[in-house]
């Protein structure tokens, strides 16, 4: 393999799953470049006092800082913030940035996949996840276990890059799952949660989607 794609290879890889040093860099610079779009998730939530939040995938923790942003502005003294990935580095990375939140229990953060969240039924009142899907094989899955947390109403955003201009990225090649959105769209459905709002971030054809969810009122979808 040349070493331009071995390049584009390990940055595919650090995408999905950052790993050490350069996968704290990766932190970091997710954080400047989707701050846009996860704000723009953040505002679609419309959190109410005492909410429990949650970032599924936080990465390089935009979410977490937005997301407890938010909460102090609506209510400084109740609510919570979850933050879920799989990535060992990024949990240790928000755990050091975000310490005085984690030590109030304002911030809980966990290991674990979107696939097997640790958090009892319908116990989260609204959710972002933002360019993480693309590295999630069952999606159904995923969502169902988003609807088995979120109370009944609960919403949900899911941002990700336009699959057309995400497919012309040679970085996209290696690992990501590029679904259109209909199936994104369609997924949710199915799991209980219908999408009620379409949104873009961003100019051009590279805006960023957000499709906003709500989580059915009974059943398990
Ligand atoms: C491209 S980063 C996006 C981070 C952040 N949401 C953002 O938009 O800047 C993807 C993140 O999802 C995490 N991730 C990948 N697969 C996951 C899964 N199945 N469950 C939870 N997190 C996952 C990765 O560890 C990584 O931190």
């Amino acid at each position: 393999m040349a070493m331009r794609d071995r390049a584009t290879s390990a940055l595919a890889r650090q995408l999905g799953h950052p790993r050490g040093p350069l996968g704290r860099l990766v932190g970091r610079i997710l954080n400047r470049r989707n701050a846009p779009a996860v704000q723009a998730a953040v505002d679609a939530l419309e959190v109410r006092p005492g909410a429990v939040l949650a970032d599924l995938g936080f990465g390089g923790g935009v979410g977490l800082a937005l997301l407890l942003r938010r909460l102090d502005g609506v209510d400084r003294s109740s609510g919570s913030v979850q933050g879920v990935d799989v990535s060992e580095t990024m949990l240790a990375a928000a755990s050091r940035r975000f310490r005085s939140a984690v030590a109030s229990g304002r911030l809980r953060l966990h290991l674990a996949p979107v696939q097997a969240l640790p958090m009892a039924d319908a116990s989260v009142d609204a959710a972002i996840t933002l360019n993480t899907i693309y590295f999630v094989p069952d999606l159904q899955a995923a969502f169902r276990e988003v609807h088995r947390v979120l109370r009944p109403g609960g919403r949900l955003v899911v941002g990700l890059g336009d699959p057309q201009a995400m497919a012309r990225m040679a970085v996209t090649r290696d690992g990501f799952l590029i679904r259109p959105l209909d199936d994104v769209v369609a997924a949710l459905g199915s799991a209980g949660l219908g999408v009620t709002e379409r949104r873009r971030v961003g100019s051009g054809e590279d805006a960023v989607h957000l499709l906003v969810a709500a989580r059915d009122q009974a059943g398990t979808g």
